[in-house]
């Protein structure tokens, strides 16, 4: 069994905006967002009312997925600036109370890493382990994704997902041929020595913990339940988060049971399909064979679904009984780079139901950059490696000047959207009613009311199959809220459960007696 390192406390208040570093904002004309840009809106992101960040790897890199593909580890990558530019953002963040986590790919390097280049090499030297090399030029690599032929090292090597991206060595489940070495053996061992070391670097300069890629993937091979890959995380937690009590580890893993026994803090609920069929959080946003279009779409939040919340509440419930187990955390998302936007398939209304529930939930919420303006997705070419994601990843609107206020460059990292009627964070604020507007008061409210807080108590009130209204409580005693969420287009109704004040509403939701009827598309919190 894991030791379980306290989550800090930080995270129990935490409202993360993830930032894709490269579009956010550019400083200096090169048409490329940037730290100093970053840096520069700040106060914008804590306007909103998130007080933590994500950012997504601005590590030196080839960009072959953009970033994701690491060179250097320990090199902020020029074109978003120096290390002490890195070393700013913290400081700023933490000058105005906000968190700042990295992103830590632990499971694969660039190819053009130099422990990659060094483990390539024919003779034996201190990497020649570091990746998972087999025992000749024509091996195939027992089932996993390989190279050959790239190499003078007689041996192919196995990728952990690009080709750009050859798998770290941290050994397999139950080695059987000469060239898998053991988890946890010598092998294994060095590369999460090494992990460790780069946690130490930035944790060291400031950094207030990592959202970890593909968490899951390290040991190959590995059992049902991922035992030897959650050992091998034990192991570098017994390493680093003693010396970091501050620091939070998230993790993309998707399975709160096995990520909070490998030892993190909060795990997400991502866009992902387990065996083709939708998880509980598709079901909520994203249960469509399409998510660019309307077309057939059986998510809880199109109004025209008529879907009800169990099936998402079936999902769901278990995971949140193994992360309340060790005091972690289960985070819903807006989106993020590599999910589609929700605009335009879902409509702004259905949207600011979507994120009220959201950020009423238990866990730390995430916002993607640009959601809370309804940036929408765009059909786009292919940029570094981003496929269909690459309309998810445009430059952020900032106001109407040329580029959205993004750059000065004509030559933009990716296009931004050209719609004359396109949101930005100027027309978004100046609306009363919009999303952003909703958002930030609800964020305020969240801000100020214990009963919201990331492990706070949550209690289904109402969940019923054919019924598209969902209530349930947050906190105890007089503390608690009681949350209410209908996306359906019929009227409901449910106990007040001694509620006697609706503190914030978004459509029509009022107390009749000890019943509230929440109308058609309407959201509340009731005090
Ligand atoms: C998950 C990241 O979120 C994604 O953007 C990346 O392409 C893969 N992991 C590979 O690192
Ligand atoms: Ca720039």
């Amino acid at each position: 069994m894991a030791q379980n390192y306290p989550t800090p406390a930080w995270m129990d208040t935490a409202v993360f905006y993830e930032v894709y570093p490269q579009s956010f904002q550019d400083s200096n004309g090169d048409g490329i967002g940037d730290l100093p840009g970053l840096i520069s809106r700040l106060d914008y992101i804590r306007s909103l009312g998130a007080n933590a960040l994500w950012i997504n790897p601005c590590f030196d890199s080839p960009f072959k997925d953009a970033g994701y593909d690491v060179r250097d580890y320990r090199k902020v990558a020029p074109r978003y600036g120096t290390n002490d530019d890195l070393i700013a953002l913290f400081d700023a963040a933490h000058a105005r109370g906000m968190h700042v986590i990295l992103d830590l790919v632990p499971g694969h390097t660039s190819e053009e890493h130099e422990w990659f280049t060094a483990s390539k090499r024919p003779e034996r030297g201190e990497f020649s382990d570091r990746y998972i090399w087999t025992s000749t030029w024509l091996d195939n690599a027992d089932g996993l994704p390989f190279i050959a032929g790239e190499a003078e090292r007689e041996a192919t090597y196995i990728l952990n997902f690009f080709k750009s991206q050859p798998a770290l060595n941290y050994g397999f489940a139950h080695p059987k041929l000469p060239w898998q070495k053991p988890a946890l053996g010598e092998e294994a061992r060095a590369t999460a020595d090494a992990m460790v070391e780069i946690m130490r670097f930035w944790l060291s300069r400031g950094a207030d913990g990592f959202r970890v890629d593909m968490a899951d993937s390290l040991v190959k091979h590995d059992d049902e339940g991922k035992p030897a890959t959650i050992q091998t995380w034990n192991y570098m937690f017994d390493q680093i988060r003693p010396e970091f009590p501050n620091a939070a580890w998230v993790s993309e893993w998707g399975r709160p049971a096995q990520s909070m026994a490998a030892g993190f803090d909060a795990d997400f609920y991502l866009d992902w399909r387990w065996g083709g069929n939708p998880n509980g959080y598709n079901m909520l946003l994203r249960n469509t064979d399409d998510s660019a279009v309307r077309g057939v779409d059986w998510s809880y939040f199109n109004a025209d679904s008529g879907a009800d919340i169990t099936g998402f509440l079936g999902e769901y419930l278990p995971s949140l009984a193994a992360v309340q187990a060790v005091g972690g955390s289960f985070s819903l998302i807006t989106c993020n780079h590599d999910t589609l936007r929700l605009a335009p398939r879902l409509t702004e209304r259905e949207r600011a139901l979507a994120f009220g529930f959201l950020l009423t939930m238990p866990g730390a919420p995430f916002i993607y950059y640009g959601d809370e303006i309804g940036m929408r997705y765009r059909r786009l070419p292919t940029k570094e490696g981003g496929y269909s994601r690459t309309g998810s990843r445009t430059p952020m609107q900032w106001d109407s000047s040329p580029q959205a206020g993004f750059t000065t460059s004509s030559e933009p990292y990716l296009p931004v959207d050209p719609d004359a009627s396109a949101p930005t964070v100027v027309s978004e604020m100046a609306r009363p009613d919009s999303l952003w507007n909703q958002l930030a008061t609800l964020l305020k409210l969240r801000a100020e009311t214990p009963a919201f807080t990331t492990t706070s108590a949550f209690d289904v009130v109402l969940a019923e199959r054919g019924n598209t209204l969902f209530a349930f409580t947050r906190g105890e005693d007089e503390g608690r809220r009681l949350v209410v969420v209908n996306p359906g287009r019929e009227p409901h109704d449910v106990g007040a459960h001694g509620t006697t004040q609706v503190e914030y509403a978004i459509g029509s939701v009022s107390l009749d007696g000890d019943r509230v009827v929440v109308g058609p598309q309407s959201f509340a919190v009731l005090a």
